[in-house]
């Protein structure tokens, strides 16, 4: 397949709806990389190795160097917001990063200033932004985002863009008709349908022109029939949904490992406070529910209770979020987890985790746009099920069920690289090593 891989030429433009925490600790974070103050921790593109080839061969390159990804440099960033403050301010204001570091990258910053946003209190009660588009209707509203996008794309001479949305989490939307076929879809939106949510509007702008979308909040989104086929008519990659970042992240790397162990799990209570606009957002019930859908799928996908109901069929899982103001970015999560081991005897796990979100988020972030740059270069469209690895609730073909568990996941990121490069795949068997020793004694 190498050779079907268009090379990572020119500039790459990543757009964000959403030039919040996330989106900013994301910029000033590339710009401080590029300007060698930072490393670019926690992103498996700039710092993660692949295995290729037999143990014996010791081949394990990093895996920028493997596959053909943008370089930093070659990034230009842009964006959309509801407010108007520029990418310093914002950043200033989600207090994520220390003042010294947003001022050394200060004017780069400042000059990324947020494109008018589609937008509608409908949809997100707890902000009250000035910086938002008027048209007549959703299809219009669609027309002036693609031109947003093909001017980014002129006036920074990029040869190709990707979008990732980093924006709030909308209220929960049940998928229903209009999301169905993309002319019910085309039809709604010149209907102004209510089932159509502002990022549903920004994703169809971006794959009418072959923009690869990525999906960070736990909105529908792309997930739906219509975007899909859209996806497949203008072939391009679309992934989500939801960042899988803190608790979710300890949830899909220990949950695994009890199930590997056979041991039972009857109840994994998890609570957390956070104190930024994610929060603040969250706090409205129609949103949380959104997240909590969202958070509440991965245990039961990993430990299957219906092939395993000795073991987890009594599980009892419950997840809560509060808004807690003075913690701001510094999100904290408690889970206590009831296990039950060798003859039933009970024990118990407790986690308190004191993470930083938007730190655990941002490199997700650049992962997610150079892949996807890279899925589009090499003719990859539609669901790209192979960036599971990244999502709390990750998008699949309807008839399949997601996989959660992160090791899974990270097989099946690292065996796609593989394939696109023409690299033998790792099953992990390994019994040939023996095999060759037998037959060398
Ligand atoms: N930080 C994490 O670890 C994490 C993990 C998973 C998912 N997420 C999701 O990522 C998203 C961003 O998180 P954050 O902490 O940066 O939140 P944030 O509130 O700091 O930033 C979101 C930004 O989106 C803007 N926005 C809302 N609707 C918009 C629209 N229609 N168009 C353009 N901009 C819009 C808001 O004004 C805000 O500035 C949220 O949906 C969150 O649930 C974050």
């Amino acid at each position: 397949m190498t050779e079907n891989i268009q090379p990572a030429e020119g500039k790459l433009g990543i757009l964000i709806p959403g030039l919040g925490a996330v989106g900013t600790t994301l910029i000033a974070g590339v710009i401080s990389v590029n300007k060698g103050l930072s490393q670019p921790i926690g992103a498996l593109t700039q710092m993660g190795n692949i295995r290729l080839g037999k143990r014996t061969e010791n081949r394990y390159p990093l895996i920028k160097d493997f596959v053909p990804l943008a370089n930093l440099k070659d990034i230009v960033f842009g964006g959309w917001d509801v407010y108007s403050d520029n990418v310093f301010e914002s950043a200033m204001n989600a207090k994520v990063l220390e003042p010294m570091l947003l001022h050394a990258v200060k004017p780069e910053l400042e000059a990324i200033k947020p494109m008018k946003a589609v937008f509608d209190k409908a949809y997100i009660k707890n902000l009250d932004g000035t910086n938002i588009k008027e048209a007549a209707n959703k299809y219009e509203l669609a027309k002036m985002l693609a031109a947003d996008i093909e001017n980014f794309k002129e006036a920074n001479g990029c040869s190709r863009v990707v979008i990732v949305w980093c924006g709030s989490t909308e209220k929960y939307i049940e998928p229903s008709a209009v999301h169905e076929t993309l002319a019910a879809f085309e039809e709604g939106l010149k209907n102004n349908d209510p089932a159509i949510a502002p990022s549903m509007i920004y994703a169809y702008a971006a794959l009418k022109l072959g923009v690869p979308f990525a999906n960070g909040a736990p909105n529908l989104t792309v997930d739906i029939p219509a975007l899909i086929e859209l996806a497949k008519e203008t072939e391009t990659p679309i992934a989500g949904k939801d960042f899988k970042t803190g608790q979710t992240l300890m949830k899909t790397i220990l949950a695994p490992g009890l199930q590997a162990r056979a041991l039972g799990v009857r109840g994994w209570f998890s609570t957390n406070i956070l104190g930024n606009r994610d929060g603040l957002v969250l706090d409205d019930p129609d949103n949380f529910k959104t997240k909590e859908v969202s958070k509440l799928s991965v245990l039961e996908d990993i430990l299957q209770p219906d092939i395993n109901p000795e073991l987890y069929g009594d599980l009892y899982h419950k997840v809560r979020i509060n808004y807690y103001p003075p913690h701001g970015d510094n999100k904290e999560s408690w889970d206590n987890i009831d296990i039950f081991g060798w003859l039933g005897y009970s024990m118990q796990i407790k986690i308190n985790f004191l993470c930083r979100d938007s730190i655990l988020a941002a490199p997700i972030v650049l992962d997610l746009a150079l892949f996807m740059d890279l899925a589009k270069r090499a003719n990859m469209s539609g669901i790209q099920e192979w960036l599971s690895f990244y999502f709390k609730s990750p998008q699949t073909a309807p008839e399949l069920r997601p996989e959660h568990d992160i090791f899974k996941q990270l097989i099946k990121l690292q065996n796609t690289l593989r394939h696109m490069m023409g690299e033998d795949l790792i099953t992990h068997l390994g019994l040939d090593y023996y095999q060759d020793l037998v037959e060398a004694l």
